[in-house]
């Protein structure tokens, strides 16, 4: 049976490089021995990515991106998410499988970046493998984006009417483009289907092409790790890394431990509290679309809202150009500054556990504002809620524009020649 089985291992090598795949990406692939906590969440990210796969797949047998109304005057689109949730076998699973994923995708992929702030991993040799994870994540952004639209309740139709509608504080082109994008004078019909259209096909086929290429870019490269030393200065006669241990069987095993965890968490959270008290699934979103009544108070889903309360801290016109210009670009720009980080960074050690104290405070600060900005985009504004938006939009920005500058002055400890564990 063995000797069958190998044969037909020989049998697809001739004519696909399946063994040696196997060897190169995980039996022979030499990570650092030292990976801990932070390094669950690549894997983690993964496993989320084939959830929202597989759960959207099954979602889109009963699901109709259909904006008119049936017999009882309720839209198409709306229904088909209540007969899912009703009726369909098992239909609320799959549904809060997906709803449930969309957040636990953000939480799972802010670690994952967190962790590239701590350890340095988007420096030199990683710059492509951070900015294939940062082109992952505006499309993720996309992704979620164009997906809230399609349950046609009331914070998907007024969300997706106030994001195409800053297109329009565009000069010259705005107006015309928001037009074209929406497809239509309001959101609409024509507005869902094409919204449906990138949900399924379009940008998860560009986000499944982003991951190969980050995965790949990884493995060119190597992985850093937690002290931020690359592993390949040290090897032994035979070129293997002296602190590296194979992927396979190590970190698979590793890894599964992070995902029985994970799964652990998500399952409670679908079981108990499918909606995320509100923050997963907003209550305005269970009732239908309706273009003559505006809801009291929008807002993004969480995960967008950091950037949203950069967006609403911008509240002057300048250069003859008005305030919503402005806050767009400053929104755009609060995401596209990511980018830079690997040119940003000056320090001469890569981790956190080496860095100096002003590293360590700006990392600390950053995070602070990051969050409570996240928390004043949910809260409808008031004068004290903009002025504390303002003070953490400034500091959000110095971070990544002050960085060439301190990161340099900061005392750091020497890096260790060997990981410490
Ligand atoms: C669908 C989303 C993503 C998936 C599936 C994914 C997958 C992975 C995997 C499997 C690894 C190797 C394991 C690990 O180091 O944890 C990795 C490493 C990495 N990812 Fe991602 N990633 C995603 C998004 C992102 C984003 C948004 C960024 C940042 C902008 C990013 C930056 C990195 C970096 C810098 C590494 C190397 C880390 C190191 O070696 O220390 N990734 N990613």
């Amino acid at each position: 049976m063995a000797a069958k089985m190998q044969g037909l291992v020989d049998w697809v090598d001739e004519r696909f490089p399946l063994t040696s795949s196997w060897k190169a990406h995980l039996a022979e692939y030499y990570a650092p021995k030292n990976f801990n906590f932070w390094y669950f969440f690549g894997s983690l990210a993964l496993l989320v990515l084939v959830n929202q796969i597989v759960t959207g797949i099954f979602l889109t047998m009963q699901y109709k991106p259909d904006a008119s109304l049936n017999s009882s005057g309720v839209p198409v689109a709306f229904a088909s998410v209540e007969y899912i949730m009703r009726d369909v076998p098992w239909g609320w699973l799959i549904r809060y499988m997906h709803s449930t994923g969309a957040s636990a995708f953000f939480i799972v992929v802010y670690l994952h970046m967190f962790r590239g702030l701590l350890y340095g991993s988007h420096r030199k040799p990683r710059e492509l493998v951070w900015i294939f994870g940062m082109l992952i994540f505006l499309c993720l952004m996309a992704e979620a984006f164009f997906g809230y639209l399609l349950p046609w309740g009331q914070m998907s139709f007024w969300g997706a009417q106030v994001i195409v509608n800053m297109f329009s504080a565009i000069p010259f082109i705005g107006p015309d483009l928001s037009l074209w994008l929406r497809g239509d004078f309001v959101v609409g019909d024509a507005t869902l289907n094409r919204f449906f259209a990138f949900h399924v096909i379009a940008i998860p086929l560009v986000l499944l092409g982003l991951v190969v290429a980050h995965v790949i870019a990884l493995h060119e490269v190597g992985s850093n790790n937690p002290d931020g030393i690359e592993i390949k200065k040290h090897k032994d006669n035979k070129g293997i890394p002296l602190d590296g241990i194979p992927f396979h069987p190590y970190y698979t095993v590793k890894d599964i431990v992070g995902v029985v965890v994970f799964l652990i968490v998500f399952s409670a959270v679908i079981f108990f509290m499918p909606e995320g008290g509100g923050y997963f699934l907003e209550s305005n979103n269970f009732i239908q679309a309706n273009p003559l009544q505006t809801p009291p108070h929008i807002a993004p889903v969480w995960y967008f809202t950091p950037y949203y309360s950069v967006l609403r801290s911008i509240t002057y016109p300048l250069f003859g150009l008005e305030a919503k210009f402005w806050g767009v670009l400053g929104m755009g720009a609060a995401v596209v500054i990511f980018f830079f980080l690997p040119w940003l960074d000056r320090s001469p050690v890569k981790s956190i556990r080496y860095k100096g104290p002003i590293f360590k405070t700006a990392l600390g600060l950053f995070v602070t504002v990051f969050l409570i900005l996240g928390y004043l985009g949910m809260q409808p504004p008031t004068p004290a809620r903009l002025m504390l938006s303002q003070a953490c939009a400034v500091i959000y920005f110095a971070f990544f524009l002050l960085m060439p500058v301190y990161s340099k002055l900061d005392k750091c400890r020497p890096e260790p020649e060997r990981v410490t564990g």
